[in-house]
């Protein structure tokens, strides 16, 4: 039985319904599983409530498992739910209630660049928990993927110049970065169930190419009849708000300054090395863009 903590989220419900499909006993936690989780029941999950803010819940979700793949954040959660309480202690509770239940593989879906000096609070988190897993005794997976494609390139960007015909870009939007999609990374985690070698091992997926914020809205622009208004929010506006945010809205300020960043240093990546040691076919960002107009 193979556990998803977070299986109502965009890439927990992409691993759920992959393993559904490869024919493994799934077993789909959320808070809110009968609002949440419908349609993964539908396709044969088992489904339970689990709340990482609930050690008992967690301990419960894990009982008669042999594989736990945490894809949960808070990321960008306000206090209630938020990064110190869901990323960090939530995610270190799930690993002692997967040890205590003796899970045997623990797959944890990370970040790209976790490390525990980066200036974001949740990535210094994802790190914090990589090294907590890996020294749990547990055999694991460590997946660390670049920005989602479904979230940063068309939630953030595409889909207001679909809608509104206008977007605002976040900072210049020159740097090159690295979108990857969903569905390609739960193929990662399907690579991880299945090969022995995955076992130990950090494995960074990210897309095939590195555009620009402004190339990949010049993507959707050029697939839209009539004008569309490609705009930008400041750098300097960026870090504002997120200093602003931050009482009110820790998870929206993080965001704001992980834009910020992101705008300055880019997010290139080079999937050579992760292709050369399990190869998959990538989905290019052009395709993507190009998916969201059928
Ligand atoms: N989005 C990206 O670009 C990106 C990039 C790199 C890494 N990641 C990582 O990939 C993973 C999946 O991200 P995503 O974008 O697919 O997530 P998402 O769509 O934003 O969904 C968030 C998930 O977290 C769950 N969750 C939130 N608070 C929880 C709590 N207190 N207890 C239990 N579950 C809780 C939610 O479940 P309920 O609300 O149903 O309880 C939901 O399933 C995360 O670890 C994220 O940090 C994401």
């Amino acid at each position: 039985m193979i556990l998803i903590v977070g299986a109502s989220g965009r890439l927990g419900k992409a691993i759920a319904r992959q393993a559904l499909g490869a024919g493994k006993a799934v077993r789909a936690s959320s808070r809110e599983p009968e609002a949440r989780l419908g349609d993964i029941k539908a396709a044969g999950a088992e489904v339970i409530a689990a709340d990482l803010r609930d050690p008992a819940s967690l301990q419960r979700a894990c009982q008669g498992v042999q594989v736990v793949v945490a894809s949960a954040h808070g990321a960008v959660d306000g206090w209630g739910n938020h990064s110190k309480l869901v990323d960090d202690k939530g995610h270190r509770d799930l690993v002692d209630a997967a040890k205590a239940a003796g899970v045997e593989h623990f797959i944890y879906i990370s970040a790209m660049d976790a490390a525990p000096d980066h200036p974001a609070s949740w990535i210094r988190f994802k790190a914090g928990v990589e090294d907590y897993l890996a020294k749990s005794g547990m055999a694991y997976t460590i997946i660390r993927p670049t920005a989602f494609m479904e979230t940063h390139a068309h939630l953030l960007l595409g889909q207001a110049l679909m809608e509104k015909g206008k977007v605002s870009v976040f900072g210049e939007g020159n740097s090159p970065r690295n979108f990857v999609s969903v569905e390609d990374v739960a193929r990662y985690v399907m690579i991880a169930l299945d090969d022995p070698r995955a076992k130990g091992d950090i494995i960074e997926v990210g897309g095939p190419d590195n555009p620009t914020t402004n190339e990949v809205a010049q993507m959707y622009a050029e697939r839209i009849d009539g004008e569309v208004k490609i705009g930008s929010m400041p750098r300097a506006m960026l870090k504002v708000m997120s200093t602003l945010m931050k009482p009110f809205q820790p998870g929206m300020s993080q965001i704001m300054m992980y834009a910020y960043l992101e705008d300055i240093h880019g997010s290139a990546f080079d999937m050579g090395p992760t292709l050369a040691k399990y190869p998959l076919e990538l989905t290019p960002i052009e395709q993507f863009v190009e998916q969201q107009f059928l």
